[in-house]
């Protein structure tokens, strides 16, 4: 677990005037917004709602006003400014992890509602949170233990053929580390730790940086190989060992097999919209008149 302070939040990139004209300008096919309730037991609660022709002031009000989750995709690489910040936190990100794929990093920008909540899931790859503005409890779970996230489900998030959230017990907490984030703190919890989050009572923003390194895609290889390998051949495969001989062969079969076309898994989410955001609507929604299918 890593706990930093950083400077970022000082700087005016974030007021809600930058904010604005930042959203005004990001494309539309790259923002996306869901709702969420207050009960961290109900993922089904979590629905995409869409964006459409909402200005950079009306998702702000709308995010103020329910409780909202903005998801600003690839901010790096729309943004020059969010860009020059990509590239000095993993001048620094470098310096500390030698096998860091430079070429992967990614930066998104979140900004949600007071009393907001992220759900219990996992993310495949590792990544870091900057806290900017608002106030957040984090939660982070022990890593890789199937008490707390069944095998198979995580390896179709590997897969990235499912959403990452997972089935939540409250009993989980008791094995939970406990985070208050304010604005200046950086946080980066264990690679494929399950983790929630909920928001204080004002607006939330936050940077989150993604990335690969040659082990997390080694760790990556491994889980999709298992995955193959039990449900393709039928033969159990359970070692999720990522390092050594076995791993590496693991890694290169697995490689091989995606090249050769035996796994043919497409990765990709389909969320069903049905509301779109209006922030004159109470909770900054109103309902769309049928369902609208995206995938992102
Ligand atoms: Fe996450």
């Amino acid at each position: 677990m890593i706990l930093e302070r950083h400077r970022i939040h000082e700087t005016d990139s974030f007021c809600d005037e930058a904010l604005e004209r930042l959203l005004d300008a990001h494309p539309r096919d790259r923002l996306m917004a869901l709702s969420t309730g207050a009960e961290p037991t109900r993922p089904d609660e979590w629905r995409l709602a869409l964006v459409g022709d909402a200005g950079g002031r009306d998702l702000l009000d709308a995010v103020r006003a329910g409780r909202i989750w903005l998801n600003v995709l690839q901010v790096d690489k729309h943004h020059p400014e969010m860009a020059q910040l990509r590239d000095e936190l993993f001048e620094e990100i470098g310096a500390v992890l030698p096998d860091l794929v430079r070429s992967s990093a990614r930066l998104t920008l979140l900004v949600s509602s007071p009393g907001a909540i992220v759900y219990y899931h996992l993310d495949a790859g590792p990544n870091l949170l900057m806290h900017l503005r608002g106030t957040k409890r984090l939660w982070v779970y022990p890593a890789l233990d199937d008490r707390f996230a069944p095998r198979a489900e995580v390896e179709d998030i590997f897969a990235g053929v499912r959403i990452e959230n997972l089935p939540f017990d409250p009993a989980f907490d008791d094995a939970a580390t406990c985070y208050d984030l304010e604005p200046g703190r950086l946080i980066a919890w264990p690679q494929n730790a399950p983790h929630r989050i909920c928001n204080g009572d004002s607006l939330n923003v936050s940077l989150a940086a993604e990335f690969v390194t040659t082990r997390s895609l080694r760790r990556q290889n491994v889980w999709l190989a298992n995955r193959l390998i039990s449900r393709k051949l039928h033969v159990p495969c359970r070692s999720i060992v990522d390092q050594g001989i076995s791993a590496q062969i693991k890694s290169v079969g697995y490689r091989v097999a995606r090249k050769a076309r035996i796994d043919r898994t497409v990765p990709g989410h389909e969320y069903v919209a049905e509301s779109r955001i209006d922030p004159g609507a109470e909770g900054g929604l109103a309902p769309l008149g049928h369902p609208v299918t995206v995938v992102y």
